[in-house]
């Protein structure tokens, strides 16, 4: 076959041919196709769902495992490591919160989601405490970055859990049992007590069952019985279990770990590629960040005018969106965390604080935009919504 000919070889080039041909003979209705993309798109991606309460387990003293079902029809398919924002009303306030999905992605009848206690938690204890099976509740699509990715992460997985930041990685584990994946998982779970540790007879039940995943229980304040590991997860700890260290870390759980985790993974020399990192819940004491400027007090209220609209009180601790929502004005929230840009919003004067992980964009700090579920007021300002 002559050179120039060599494409005739590829597999399908034939059809393609031939379909050419009788669409430039007929021509082709695209009128009969019309909406089929975008239906298929909402199939995929729902914007809301509507999803009903059908089973609360108490799993510790201290959290709850909630199985929402469809409320009319089916589920999207999500990655494992995903959440749902769940929108909730309570207290005649309406706001949002995100929670990763624990469930394994390999089934899609139900998603179960995992809430632990927050000390004078708003959404939390509404949740654990108010929340009854066949209620309704309403959430967005699962989204979020925070999972696997062939391309990227190789076959070596390393698992930094504290408290509820399990949770996404409890998806990962349970898909990797159910497909019986050859994928290598190592986990480290950190907790303050025993009684805290969530999911862990499953934990040890996969473990026994696929030697692909191990997983290490490591206590902060043991009672003195406890034989395991005690302290924090360091670097020490990580060299030794894991041996060589070409594996790709996820790390999730509160601020705090992550603030100890990070610099363990530094001292072990580990890219900022081979991590991925996801922050639960918005920063317990945010004037104690060192970025946060002196002259403001944690006590300080700032007035904020919504142009056009109102103006209310917005205190320096809480996240604008906040003191929006109790205000009873809603913009749209996916992550809450300052990752999305879904809450992006122009600030036309004044000063916020945004902490380090908040995502913005390049143009978006020159023209002024800014994430309200993760700013907080630095002075009197004024928005646009
Ligand atoms: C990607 C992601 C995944 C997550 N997954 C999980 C998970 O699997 N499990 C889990 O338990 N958590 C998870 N979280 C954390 C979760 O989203 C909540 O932050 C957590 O449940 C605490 O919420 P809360 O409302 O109880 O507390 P907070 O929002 O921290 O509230 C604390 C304080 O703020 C006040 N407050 C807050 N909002 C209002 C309001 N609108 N009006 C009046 N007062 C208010 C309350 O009075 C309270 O004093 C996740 C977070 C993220 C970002
Ligand atoms: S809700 Fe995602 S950046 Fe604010």
């Amino acid at each position: 076959m002559a050179k120039k000919d060599i494409y005739k070889k590829i597999s399908g080039y034939n059809e393609i041919i031939q379909e050419n041909a009788v669409l430039e003979k007929y021509g082709f209705n695209y009128e009969a196709k019309k909406g089929e993309v975008r239906s298929m798109i909402d199939a995929l991606h729902p914007q809301r769902l509507d999803l009903t309460v059908s089973e609360i387990n108490q799993e510790t003293a201290s959290a709850k495992s909630i199985k929402l079902v469809s409320g009319n029809g089916s589920l999207p398919p999500f990655q494992a490591g995903q959440y749902i924002n769940l929108f909730v009303e309570t207290g005649g306030i309406r706001t949002s919160r995100p929670y990763s999905i624990a469930s394994s992605p390999t089934q899609i009848g139900h998603y179960e989601i995992m809430v632990r206690k927050v000390e004078d938690g708003f959404v939390s204890n509404y949740l654990l405490e108010e929340l009854k099976p066949g209620n309704k509740l309403s959430s967005s699509s699962p989204s979020g970055n925070f999972h696997y990715n062939p391309l990227f992460h190789g076959d070596k997985l390393a698992f930094i859990a504290g408290g509820s930041g399990i949770t996404p990685f409890m998806s990962m584990i349970r898909e990797l049992a159910d497909k019986n994946l050859s994928r290598r998982m190592h986990l480290f779970y950190g907790s303050r007590v025993e009684d805290d540790v969530i999911y862990r007879a499953q934990l040890d039940r996969i473990a026994a069952l696929h030697r692909n995943f191990t997983w290490d229980l490591v206590l902060s304040e043991p009672a003195p019985s406890f034989k395991g590991l005690k302290g924090f997860i360091d670097a020490g700890l990580i060299k030794e279990r894991l041996g060589d260290l070409d594996w790709t870390f996820f790390v999730c759980g509160p601020e705090a770990m992550y603030n100890f985790c990070l610099p363990e993974l530094g001292k072990l020399a580990i890219a900022a590629r081979k991590t991925k990192v996801e922050v639960m819940g918005v920063p317990k004491n945010i004037t104690a960040h060192p970025g946060w400027p002196e002259n403001v007090q944690a006590g300080n209220v700032f007035q904020l005018t919504i142009k056009g609209k109102k103006t209310i009180a917005a205190p320096a601790t809480e996240p604008l969106m906040i003191s929006l929502e109790r205000e009873g004005v809603v913009i749209p929230a996916l992550c809450r965390s300052g990752e999305c840009s879904l809450c992006r919003t122009k600030l036309l004067s004044g000063k916020v604080y945004q902490p380090n992980g908040v995502k913005l964009r390049k143009s978006d700090r020159i023209f002024g935009y800014i994430h309200p579920c993760l700013a907080y007021p630095l002075s009197d300002m004024e928005i646009l919504l």
